[in-house]
């Protein structure tokens, strides 16, 4: 009898032990989903987001973005992907010690794509705004930029956005001033032609098919500066900030990000690039 009652204790001990294993395994699950995606890494091996452990493994960080927004990111002359994002990027991927591969692809596909891990990081001049950071991560600020329009020099009408209404606006598909033109044309103030890159809209308005573009400061005025008969209105839209996308939680990954960003910041090296890539395809700087 005192036997098998000890017998018994041990079995109940035993089972005891291992309902506490099982539930700390639960636990880890649910409190660290990077594990968990990188157990199904071979077979999916394109949408594990990985940690900054991951990166250096693979030896490479892989950035995401949309090459037709100089200066930000443009094919350069040998029609590689060149811009003040791409030094950004770079100087990221030598401070952790890896490559860094640049993936050009519509934008409004980088979000979702950051989120799901098919890239480390989206930089591509994107506007840190609520809706965004609720899908990914952002790094701190890098520039303080504004929406502008662009019209043609000889055109009478429009000459402040007041004088948008009822006239055809062209947009970049997916960025803010997608956003804003998609609110004015909601209250009937403006109609919005979309298209996939914001130098395909200056074609347009280039060509009298529309009446004004509304894009990011910078790009507007390389625009206008590679365009002629194209003019900029000095009246900024809107205020709005460009960072890094990150999926959400890899907080190995933005701590490297933000080191890197505050020192270019610092030490000027932001403002360096920015004037650099500012008109590099033309003759005369100012
Ligand atoms: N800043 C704007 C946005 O976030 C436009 C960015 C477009 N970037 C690009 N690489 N095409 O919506």
């Amino acid at each position: 009898m005192k036997k098998l009652c000890k017998w018994m204790l041990i079995v109940v001990a035993v089972l005891a032990v291992l309902a506490m294993a099982a539930c700390g395994n639960n636990d880890d699950q649910q409190t660290d989903p990077t594990q968990t995606t990188d157990s199904t890494d071979t077979t999916n091996e394109t949408t594990a987001v990985r940690t900054l452990d991951d990166i250096k493994a693979a030896g490479k960080l892989v950035m995401l973005t949309n090459a037709a927004f100089a200066p930000f990111e443009y094919l350069g002359e040998d029609g590689t992907i060149v811009g003040v994002d791409v030094e950004i990027a770079q100087a990221i991927a030598d401070e952790i010690g890896v490559e860094l591969e640049v993936v050009d692809m519509d934008f409004d596909g980088i979000v979702d794509a950051v989120k799901s891990g098919k890239g480390d990081l989206g930089v591509a001049g994107i506007t840190a705004d609520e809706e965004r950071a609720q899908e990914v991560d952002f790094s701190i600020n890098y520039v303080d930029t504004g929406l502008f329009i662009i019209v043609r020099e000889d055109n009478t009408e429009i000459t402040s956005s007041e004088d948008l209404n009822g006239k055809t606006i062209g947009v970049q598909l997916g960025t803010t001033s997608d956003i804003i033109c998609t609110n004015m044309e909601d209250e009937g103030e403006a109609i919005v032609a979309r298209y996939k890159t914001t130098p395909d809209a200056v074609a347009e308005l280039s060509n009298g098919r529309i009446d004004a573009v509304i894009c990011d400061e910078m790009p507007a005025r390389e625009a206008v500066a590679n365009t002629p008969g194209l003019i900029v209105i000095e009246e900024p839209l809107t205020t709005e900030q460009y960072a890094i996308a990150m999926a959400k939680g890899n907080t190995s990954l933005q701590e490297v990000v933000n080191d890197v960003l505050s020192r270019m910041l610092e030490d000027g090296t932001i403002d360096a690039l920015i004037a650099k890539h500012m008109g590099a395809e033309e003759t005369t700087a100012e």
